[in-house]
């Protein structure tokens, strides 16, 4: 049977959208890009030209064109509830930038959009398709430690304002009417939905210390917002376990972490070793797994999230991270936030 072409409309075209969005769409045989809007009309038009598509100029005009039937979200993320709840509402599917949103009810007002739509609603929690997490989902699965014990994750990079289109210190991501979050809703949110991927609990608990250490506005001035997060979790598994998420990692080398202590062993992924999976046994026996790299800021590699999203559509099916997820993990990032301020343990109320 063949397979109907997915007409794409992408909103917000920075640095997520011009290294990943874009070309992975242009590069999906089962999707065509029919248009782009951003605010930054100059910047559309560029990217219009070449992907040889149109060039919206407003939101409702790339929502209400008949040959779009999906969309990426990938503006700054306080804008990204109103433009997954109307892009649903215009029966489109949506894959939505992290964190899906910045407040719960905000969330809430997504699920209940989604529910209604029946459409495929993805949030780009790209770590599950990262081919060290993914195997080791799997080997997890299989029980190759044993019982899980404790966890340990890290992401730590540089920081955004390299990363952004702005490319200073100017940028949206240290801006928290337009941000919500700082480093513990640009990364921590990634990591939160990783290890509930990988232990197949939630959440329940969290203590957290967020941090400002450097990071600054172009006058000087200190940022409002986090730069650090260091976390202490419980699972609802019983599963306890600690996290650190730094945009002051200035080393070159970005972390990007994680440790699994189990009884039978201890499975370090994206560690400091060579292989991508490296397994300690009690025994001294180490397994190794070279399976693909992660991506870094410097070094982008596919995301395989377009590929994902789209097969979802084609295929009628739910894909590996639902909205569902995006609420979970945005829920932990509140929950973080406010153990900061309170200095004290806090339950999830998701
Ligand atoms: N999944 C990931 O690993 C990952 C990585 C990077 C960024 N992101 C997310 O992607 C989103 C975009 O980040 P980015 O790095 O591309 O930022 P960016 O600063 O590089 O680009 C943002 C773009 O959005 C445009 N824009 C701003 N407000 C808009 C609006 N209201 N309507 C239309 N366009 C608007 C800007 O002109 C700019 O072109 C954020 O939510 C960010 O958290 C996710």
């Amino acid at each position: 049977m063949e397979t109907k072409t997915i007409g794409v409309a992408v909103l917000g075209c920075g640095a997520v959208a011009q290294r990943r969005h874009l070309p992975e769409y242009a590069a999906n045989k089962n999707a065509k890009i029919e248009g782009i809007f951003d605010l930054n009309q100059e910047r559309a038009a560029e990217l219009a030209e070449r992907y040889d598509c149109k060039v919206y100029h407003s939101l409702e005009e790339a929502i209400g064109d008949p040959a779009v039937d999906a969309v990426s979200v990938c503006v700054p993320n306080a804008y990204h509830a109103e433009y997954t709840i109307k892009a649903l509402n215009a029966g489109k599917h949506v894959l939505v930038e992290k964190p899906m949103a910045t407040s719960l009810e905000e969330s809430a007002k997504i699920m209940e959009a989604w529910r209604k739509s029946g459409k495929v609603l993805m949030p780009d929690h790209n770590q599950r398709l990262v081919p060290a997490y993914k195997k080791a989902h799997e080997l997890l699965q299989e029980g190759i430690i044993g019982d899980l014990l404790f966890f340990q994750c890290n992401f730590k990079h540089s920081g955004p304002e390299g990363w952004s289109i702005a490319n200073s210190n100017d940028t949206w991501f240290f801006k928290e009417d337009q941000a919500g979050f700082g480093v513990m809703g640009d990364l921590g949110v990634h990591k939160v939905d990783l290890i509930r991927f990988l232990t197949n609990s939630e959440i329940k608990s969290v203590f957290a210390e967020e941090l400002t250490l450097d990071k600054k506005f172009p006058n000087g001035e200190m940022i409002n917002m986090d730069d650090n997060a260091i976390c202490m979790f419980t699972m609802e598994n019983g599963l306890p376990g600690i996290m650190h998420f730094s945009w002051t990692n200035y080393g070159g080398k970005e972390d990007n972490g994680s440790i699994i202590y189990g009884t039978k062993g201890v499975m370090k992924i994206y560690g400091d070793y060579e292989d991508d999976i490296v397994v300690e046994m009690r025994d001294g026996v180490q397994i190794k797994y070279s399976v693909g790299k992660i991506s870094t800021n410097a070094n982008q590699l596919k995301s395989g999230v377009i590929d994902e999203f789209v097969a979802a559509i084609t295929e009628q099916r739910k894909p590996i991270v639902t909205g569902f997820d995006g609420h979970q993990a945005l829920a932990v990032v509140i929950a973080a936030g406010e153990s900061s301020k309170k200095g004290q343990w806090v339950d999830i109320q998701y």
